[in-house]
């Protein structure tokens, strides 16, 4: 993860008010939202952006009128946003309902090359949406699939075992850049430099990053990398960038009339417009806390990003906007994000130690993964812990019943919970802190478990 040097904290008071969901409360406790690895909740523009989408512009694509025209720039828009956000040019970003929906749809793609006798390489420590599409890919081209394993210890991928993993045969390596169970972010640049040097392609799952740190594919140099907005405060979708070459030389299965241009021939039948709309807002959110932080509060856009329809004069499907950068985005934009991820990191950086402190007193809790503020930087603000004699479902719930959301179970992290022998007993109880967060929500959850624990 980046580290600032702007000695910047964020303005959390500036943050919180935008997120209409933060007020709500349970019980008369509250709300305090520990379930972000499941879903973030979204700022007000957020909110608008859809509403307003629907309200006026809602349309199918490539008409030759005005709603449609506004649609196809929207989603222009939307897409530069996203190039912003990853590092990379428009043309490679590509729109889809969710990250496993377009998992499954690219590893068809990668398998249509593959042979019996190629390798893959997968990991225990990811989502499952970054392991069955590969595993389903395999069963059906007679390719042969190998685990990299993990350090049971600290929960972090053991890197000596992938690399043993990779040989030549070896055509893709799938790993996950957080883990969204334990938290461990891994060495994804030397994964994607190992696939690299066996001549494999490098697919990144970076759904649990995303909302924590600043990716860059073009510094990471992966072939693929998948992530969902509903994860960093914008609406359910998912978005995967693919390096241009990969886009153009692979197959997709399309119908006939869509366009055989990227990315657009990679989006089957008609998006989700409302929700690509909100895409733009969020990844707006996120530059507005970089550009309160860099040039103070009074440079935030106070107002989403509405896309003018003067300002956009092409129609059609194959209308995507190729020049990576967009009008109002692109460098500045970009600088924005980067400032806001060094910001979000030094406040989660914060709550994750006084969260691990404060858990290490609690009597019979064990915490999954690293745990020593040594190696806080192989790691994000997401633990999972189990408290003996009590269920992670029967923790979560009493949790909810104070007004703190947190998830138990496997969170589809599953060959990590069957690996780990959770899997029988409940999976792990999982708290997700984000930026929006903050230490004294820390201290109240830590006050309750406690209670429980001590009960
Ligand atoms: C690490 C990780 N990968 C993949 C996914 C699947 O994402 P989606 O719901 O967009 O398919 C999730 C969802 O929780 C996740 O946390």
């Amino acid at each position: 993860m980046p580290t600032t040097d702007l000695g910047a904290v964020l303005d959390l008071a500036y943050i919180r008010a935008q997120f209409p969901s933060l007020a709500q409360t349970v019980n008369g406790h509250p709300a305090v939202f520990l379930d972000g690895p499941g879903g973030t909740q979204v700022p007000q523009r957020v909110i608008d952006a859809i509403s307003n989408y629907l309200r006026r512009d809602n349309a199918n694509t490539g008409g030759a009128y005005a709603t449609s025209r506004h649609t196809d720039a929207m989603i222009a828009e939307a897409r530069s946003a996203m190039a912003d956000l990853l590092h990379c040019a428009a043309d490679e970003v590509v729109f889809g309902p969710n990250m496993t929906t377009l998992t499954f749809a690219i590893s068809r793609a990668i398998g249509r090359d593959l042979k019996p006798g190629d390798e893959i390489v997968v990991t225990r420590l990811d989502h499952d949406a970054n392991v069955s599409p590969w595993l389903t890919m395999a069963e059906d081209r007679g390719i042969t699939v190998r685990w990299a394993e993990i350090h049971d210890a600290d929960c972090t991928l053991d890197m000596a075992d992938l690399a043993s993993k990779i040989n030549s045969k070896t055509k893709l390596v799938a790993a996950g850049y957080a883990s969204n169970a334990v938290g461990t972010i891994n060495p994804v640049k030397e994964i994607v430099r190992l696939a690299h040097a066996a001549g494999a392609l490098a697919y990144i799952d970076a759904v649990h990053y995303s909302p924590h740190g600043l990716i860059d594919v073009a510094a990471l140099d992966c072939d693929f990398l998948v992530c969902s907005t509903y994860k960093f405060f914008g609406p359910h979708m998912g978005v995967l960038f693919g390096k241009r070459e990969h886009l153009l030389r692979l197959r997709p299965n399309k119908v006939r009339p869509n366009t055989n241009a990227i990315p657009n021939c990679w989006e089957w039948g008609t998006l989700n417009h409302e929700c690509i709309a909100g895409i733009t807002a969020c990844v707006e959110y996120i530059a507005d806390i970089g550009r309160g932080v860099t040039n103070g509060a009074s440079n935030r856009t106070t107002e989403m990003r509405v896309p003018h329809p003067s300002g956009f004069s092409k129609g059609g499907n194959d209308a995507a906007d190729t020049s990576g950068l967009n009008e109002g985005g692109g460098t500045e934009r970009r600088a924005a994000i980067e400032a806001a991820y060094a910001a979000i990191h030094e406040h989660e950086r914060a709550l994750l130690e006084r969260i691990m402190t404060g858990l290490k007193k609690i009597p019979g809790l064990k915490i999954y993964g690293i745990t020593d503020p040594a190696r806080f930087h192989e790691r994000c603000a997401t633990l999972a812990v189990r408290i003996e004699n009590h269920t992670p479902l029967e923790l979560s719930t009493k949790l909810g019943e104070r007004g703190f959301f947190t998830w138990d179970g496997n969170y589809y992290a599953l060959n990590l919970t069957e690996h780990l022998d959770v899997e029988k007993s409940g999976g792990f109880l999982r708290i997700g802190l984000v930026h929006y967060n903050t230490p004294d929500e820390v201290d109240r959850l830590l006050a309750a478990l406690r209670e429980i624990a001590e009960a």
